[in-house]
């Protein structure tokens, strides 16, 4: 029975492993720099928004904490006031940033933490303990807490994540926002552009007769963009299904220009007026000015609508209450040179697609800022009232598209068929060194843009190199992706090339080249995914050298360009070695089962070499920083949990006491505490009660969980034999009644079955039972009888508040042996005989009854021991209870 059940407990767990196996959900975070939105994709949970403990549809971007408790969303963001220098917030300025570049001062100036820069030259922020948590971190712990949120809404583990990124985010950015998703213990679906995003929430609902291309203009935090995309609907030409293509045809962007930037200028409104007023500089104090930046996101909002504030904070600073009122002209005034620069990436959108305004038949606008009346106007003046489209969700069309995009690509959902093309909008080129044509010659330096802007992400583009050695690529933006931040992304060596030269040289090949592959992945990171020598063997033929002469001897190198399938977003750049032997290793395999086919054409040779990357500039975290990042964040929710689990030991714990107290305060005297206590118990109770007061209250502060739960078992100790007293009152009356109906039913049994037995005899026909078998249930009933009835007779006597003389457990295992020895016995059949439950016997058909049988004592062998014997219920076989008024009766005799 127990390994059945062990069995039974293993297949099930394997088998609904598999389904939520296969099922996966998708994750889905928009990750901005003043509010997160996140979205989960699992079938059976709604698709929407995941919302946090407070309901709330977007989620503030901060962490902070509070002495030792760490916050986030609304929580953390109330707390900048309180603990400015705890309070971490616009993280997403500092992604990837050089601890030397300029956003990090105009980072200085928007929020109160501390930075400094961190082991690879970025930026670290410093709580006021002295802690440094590299921004990937803190970014790693509000991607956590949304893992959290959405595995209590998914009820299952989330591991999947496809996160939107600016599209103009570089290499090095999308490294840090794919190093804090794995921190956060999740893995990479995919990045994808925001706009892009937004794009897939548009086309969900709508089918385009004939191509459109529309503008999405996203006026955020921290920048504006501006994407063009065409939407065409087509039928598949094999499968006949409708189908949108969503192609982005350009990018125009400032990332300078944003929320963060209005918000600054208020705020500077509100110092000016604070120190003319007081003639103190609030700048120099912290909470002052935190306050304040939290004073100017209000005022801005409340502008978008009227035409003046009145701000009145008490206690800015130095107890100075600060009064003062902000009308929209002023803040028009201060932010006037701004109004360019966000219709400005409407016009570069628009170049790079090689489109005019003519060409768009809406403007669809998303982004928080995107609600001011001054960039309204600004948008109006610039596209036309009649092109400007509100028919998206500004703050949640981005997580939904990213959503709906990140179940596509999992494959695991049956989606609404679209297909996405995106661009990359930096231009990236390669350069090495030309082979040296002389010992003593300068090398010369080789550029080639490899992927202009505007490049398909998802391609993969082979280059092709006349080399006898190993050599440097080096990767590198043509421009400067933001000020301050290095062009260089990395420098791949090619190793093991002389060899497989010489190699393939020796075996005759004609002119040995090197050939690269550059992949730009479809989450937009940059790899040399694959390099090997290549190399035809000679073939003898006239044909064959004529076909031989591959690259012509021309010196120049050449690219050609492949589709990429949908390599995972950072490919090879982390651990390039193993995974490029291994790539290589399957072409050149590939090659060989070629061959073999086409045994006349010539030979091809592929000889795999090494490819090592170096990061010179801003590294990703490392292998080891990484798991050492993600013990930190372990470690924080390890203490947390614990920390959870006291105050929880500690709550149990009072409440404990306050119920006690209660019982022994309690005035009714027949309470069930009381009737089931002496006096002598209650005064020991009341003892340790005062005692566990006065120990919770001098030393609960500081006691461990261990503590809580020993002091409460001490009381409980002494308080369970009051418990198991008044149990035992309770259950009394239904174990009597079930110990009275067994005996009653072995009663009628035995009646009924002698009588049968004594026709059977008479008639000189088989019997089920013998005689010995009857007197030996007689037996056990009467040791039942006489059990019961001396110590129920004893229990009378006992008061509620001694301990009771029989158990009740005592009495249903005793009324159980009766039961087993009865059931035995009931089951045994006489073979092909219809058994029915007993009632009123008739003579008539038990005489015919053993005619029909075989051999009854034979078959009744087998029958003795039927499968869960003694089970109670289900067995159609049991006797059936009485229900009528005869146990009512027997238990008043009682
Ligand atoms: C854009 O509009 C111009 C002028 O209206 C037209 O000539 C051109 O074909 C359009 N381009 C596309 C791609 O629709
Ligand atoms: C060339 O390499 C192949 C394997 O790639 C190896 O089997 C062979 O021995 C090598 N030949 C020479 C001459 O090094
Ligand atoms: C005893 O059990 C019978 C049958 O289950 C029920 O009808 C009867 O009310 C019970 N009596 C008591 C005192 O529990
Ligand atoms: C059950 O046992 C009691 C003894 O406690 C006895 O008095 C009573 O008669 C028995 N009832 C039946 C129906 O046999
Ligand atoms: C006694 O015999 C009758 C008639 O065959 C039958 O219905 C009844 O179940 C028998 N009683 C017992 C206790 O087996």
């Amino acid at each position: 029975m127990r390994l059945l059940t062990f069995w039974g407990l293993i297949s099930l767990s394997v088998l609904s492993w598999l389904p939520q196996f296969a099922l996966a959900s998708v994750l889905a975070i928009d990750y901005g720099n003043d509010f997160i939105k996140a979205s989960l994709m699992k079938p059976g949970v709604p698709f929407d928004v995941l919302l946090n403990k407070d309901s709330k549809r977007k989620i503030s971007s901060v962490v902070s904490w509070k002495r030792d408790d760490r916050l986030f969303g609304q929580d953390a963001f109330n707390l900048a006031s309180r603990f400015p220098a705890d309070t971490f917030s616009s993280l997403k300025l500092l992604q990837a940033a050089p601890f030397d570049a300029p956003v990090v001062s105009y980072y200085s100036k928007v929020a109160t933490a501390e930075v400094s820069e961190s082991e690879r030259k970025t930026v670290s922020l410093k709580r006021s303990d002295g802690t440094e948590w590299e921004v990937e971190e803190l970014v790693a712990m509000q991607f956590a807490y949304i893992k959290h949120l959405a595995e209590l809404v998914a009820n299952e583990k989330v591991v999947d994540v496809i996160v939107t990124v600016p599209p103009y985010y570089s290499q090095f950015e999308r490294d840090a926002v794919a190093d804090a998703i794995e921190v956060a213990g999740l893995r990479t679906l995919a990045l994808i552009n925001d706009g892009t995003a937004v794009a897939v929430n548009y086309a969900m609902t709508r089918t385009f007769a004939t191509p459109e291309y529309h503008i999405i203009y996203d006026a955020g935090a921290s920048a504006v963009v501006a994407t063009v995309s065409s939407f065409t609907t087509a039928a598949d030409p094999k499968t006949g299904a409708k189908g949108t293509h969503i192609a982005v045809a350009g990018v125009g962007y400032d990332r300078h220009t944003g929320g963060i930037e209005f918000d600054r200028r208020v705020r500077e409104i509100l110092v000016e007026a604070f120190n003319a007023k007081h003639h103190k500089d609030i700048r120099q104090d912290k909470r002052g000015m935190a306050k304040l930046w939290r004073e100017a996101q209000r005022v801005k909002a409340i502008l978008s609508a009227n035409t003046e504030v009145v701000t009145n904070i008490e206690s800015l600073a130095w107890d100075i209450d600060f009064k003062t009122k902000t009308t929209r002209q002023q803040f028009e005034a201060a932010c006037e040179d701004l109004k360019v620069d966000f219709t400005k990436p409407i016009d570069d959108a628009l170049a790079s697609a090689g489109l005019t305004l003519d060409n768009i038949t809406s403007v669809i606008l998303t982004g928080g800022s995107t609600r001011m009346p001054m960039i309204q106007a600004a948008l109006k003046e610039k596209v036309g009232l009649d092109k400007i489209a509100t028919n998206v969700n500004a703050d949640e069309a981005a997580v939904l598209g990213a959503a709906l995009h990140g179940a596509s690509l999992s494959r695991q959902f049956k989606t609404k068929p679209i297909k996405v093309t995106d661009i990359y909008v930096h231009d990236i080129q390669v350069s090495y060194f030309a082979a040296a044509s002389s010992a003593n010659a300068r090398p010369r330096s080789i550029t080639t843009t490899i992927f202009p802007a505007g490049s398909k992400v998802g391609t993969k583009k082979v280059l092709t190199f006349k080399r006898k050695e190993d050599f440097t690529l080096f990767l590198d933006y043509k421009k400067e992706i933001a000020p301050g931040f290095p062009t260089r992304m990395l420098e791949v060596e090619l190793g093991g090339v002389t060899e497989a030269i010489a190699n393939l040289t020796e075996r005759g090949a004609v002119d040995p080249v090197v050939k690269a592959t550059l992949t730009l992945s479809e989450s937009g990171f940059v790899s040399v995914s694959d390099a090997f020598a290549y190399g035809e063997i000679k073939d003898e033929s006239i044909s064959g050298k004529l076909k031989g002469l591959f690259g012509g001897g021309s010196s120049s190198d050449e690219i050609t360009t492949e589709s990429a399938d949908n390599t995972p977003p950072r490919d090879s750049s982390t651990d390039s070695e193993s995974s490029s032997t291994s790539a290589s290793s399957s072409s050149s395999s590939s090659a060989a089962a070629a061959k073999e086919t086409k045994p006349a054409a010539p030979v091809e040779n592929k000889i795999p070499l090494s490819i090592d990357v170096k990061f010179t500039t801003i590294p990703p975290m490392t292998v080891n920083q990484k798991k050492k990042s993600r013990s930190r964040l372990r470690a924080i929710d390890a203490e947390e949990s614990a920390k959870t689990r006291r105050e929880e030991a500690r709550n149990t714990f009072e409440s404990y006491l306050y119920r006690l107290r209660d019982l022994l305060e309690d005035e009714h005297s027949d309470t069930p505490f009381k009737k089931c206590s002496q006096t002598k118990e209650r005064r020991e109770i009341a003892d340790k009660l005062q005692e566990s007061f006065t120990w919770l209250n001098e030393r609960g502060e500081l006691a461990e969980t261990s503590q809580f739960l020993d002091k409460r078992i001490a009381l409980e100790t002494l308080e369970r034999p009051i418990i198991h007293r008044y149990q035992e009152i309770e259950a009394f009356p239904q174990a009597l009644n079930n110990s009275q109906m067994w005996n009653w039913s072995t009663r009628l049994f035995l009646q009924e079955a002698r009588q049968n037995l004594t026709a059977e005899i008479a008639a000189d026909l088989p019997s089920k039972w013998t005689k010995e078998e009857l007197d030996g249930l007689e037996k056990t009933l009467r040791e039942h009888e006489s059990w019961l009835g001396e110590w129920v007779e004893k229990q009378k006597s006992v008061k509620p508040n001694e301990d009771p003389v029989i158990e009740t457990t005592e009495m249903k295992a005793r009324a159980k042996v009766l039961e087993n020895h009865l059931q035995k016995l009931y089951r045994r059949k006489v073979p092909k005989a219809v058994k029915k439950p007993k009632t009123t016997t008739t003579t008539s058909t038990a005489a015919e009854e053993p005619l029909e049988t075989g051999s009854p004592d034979g078959e009744s062998g087998s029958e003795d021991a039927p499968e869960g014997f003694g089970d109670e219920g289900s067995s159609e076989n049991q006797i059936p209870l009485q229900e009528e008024g005869d146990g009512e009766r027997e238990h008043d005799e009682l």
